[in-house]
């Protein structure tokens, strides 16, 4: 496989997707080679921020779904689409965020404050969005808070995302949040230190901001830089509307090769972090995976949940999708 020129591979892929009746969703954060869209001669159906997908999952009309994202982006795929089956190249694909909260710290959180609707970022796992009112992602967030009439709310389980929206849900709504205490492994990194000579040597970037970055590191760079905070999709959105030529990227390091070929006259700078749970989705195991639908072997890479937590964990996401 290793010495099998990347065209053969990607051939191999599409022949094997139309035998298997399988679709591929691919994440921005996928390698590089997973972010090439079928008719321009990769093998994706469709590629898009967490919120995108879930959206394109309800639309799949094939019975097989490969996901090259993380698990708790493949068993939303799953909870929309309990009839087809949706397979991970790699079920080790975690998240430090998802990690960092269970089912049984939510019904802690909802006993300690009694009456306050829990919001979930969707870098949760099934077992956790079940025990939540609504499920968000950083794409919409801000609107979801905004649509409770409760004068407190509780955010999930993002620390830094959770600051940085606390401070304008808060001035602009008045509403109090109680926050977690999970952090995104990739986006804590960008601290003020990492960012801060990349803005000396390009003071005319402006910045493009995932909400995951820590606050403070946020308050730093957009008080005298020009720029974004945002989630994946207003980063993307930002650069077609600037006329700005070069931005420094605070966001996972392979968004970078969406950007360049959106934005081909652009330049994009990053301190170049990657989620090592994204990286373990390759096109090695996208082929295997492919390769499983209908032998034995599928087991190893079909998302399995048991139908409770199926049937629970729809309410919160289905509400999230009225926000899309
Ligand atoms: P998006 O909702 O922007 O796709 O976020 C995915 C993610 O993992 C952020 O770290
Ligand atoms: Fe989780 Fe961060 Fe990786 Fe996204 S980038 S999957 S939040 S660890």
């Amino acid at each position: 496989m290793n010495n099998q020129p990347i065209s053969t591979i990607f051939s191999e892929i599409r022949k094997l997707k139309k035998e298997k009746e399988a679709v591929i969703l691919s994440h921005y954060y996928m390698p590089p080679e997973l972010q090439i869209l079928e008719k321009d001669g990769g093998v994706a159906d469709f590629i898009g921020d967490s919120l995108g997908l879930s959206v394109e999952a309800i639309k799949v009309q094939a019975p097989n779904i490969i996901f090259c994202g993380v698990s708790f982006m493949a068993e939303t795929a799953k909870i929309l689409n309990p009839d087809k089956n949706v397979l991970i190249p790699d079920k080790e694909a975690g998240c430090s965020l998802a990690s960092s909260i269970t089912g049984a710290d939510i019904r802690h959180l909802k006993a300690r404050y009694p009456g306050v609707p829990v919001i979930a970022y969707v870098n949760t796992f099934a077992e956790t969005k079940a025990e939540c009112d609504i499920c968000c992602t950083s794409r919409n967030a801000v609107a979801i808070a905004k649509s409770f009439e409760s004068d407190t709310l509780i955010f999930v389980p993002d620390v830094y995302m959770g600051q940085n929206l606390k401070a304008k849900i808060e001035s602009e709504t008045g509403k109090k949040m109680i926050l977690w205490h999970g952090s995104c492994e990739v986006h804590e990194q960008f601290s003020s230190a990492s960012l801060g000579t990349m803005k000396q040597m390009y003071p005319d970037a402006e910045m493009l901001l995932h909400w995951e970055v820590p606050k403070d590191t946020v308050d730093e760079s957009l008080h005298d830089h020009k720029g974004v905070l945002g989630s994946t999709n207003d980063i993307l959105k930002y650069v077609g509307s600037s006329a700005s030529k070069q931005f420094i990227l605070a966001s996972e390091c392979d968004l970078g090769a969406t950007l360049r070929g959106m934005y081909p006259d652009r330049e994009f700078i990053t301190p170049c972090f990657k989620c090592p749970y994204m990286k373990k989705i390759n096109m090695a195991n996208t082929l295997a995976a492919l390769k499983s639908i209908g032998t034995e072997q599928q087991a190893n890479y079909e998302i399995s949940l048991p139908s409770e937590i199926l049937k629970r964990a729809f309410t919160p996401i289905k509400r999230m999708l009225d926000f899309v």
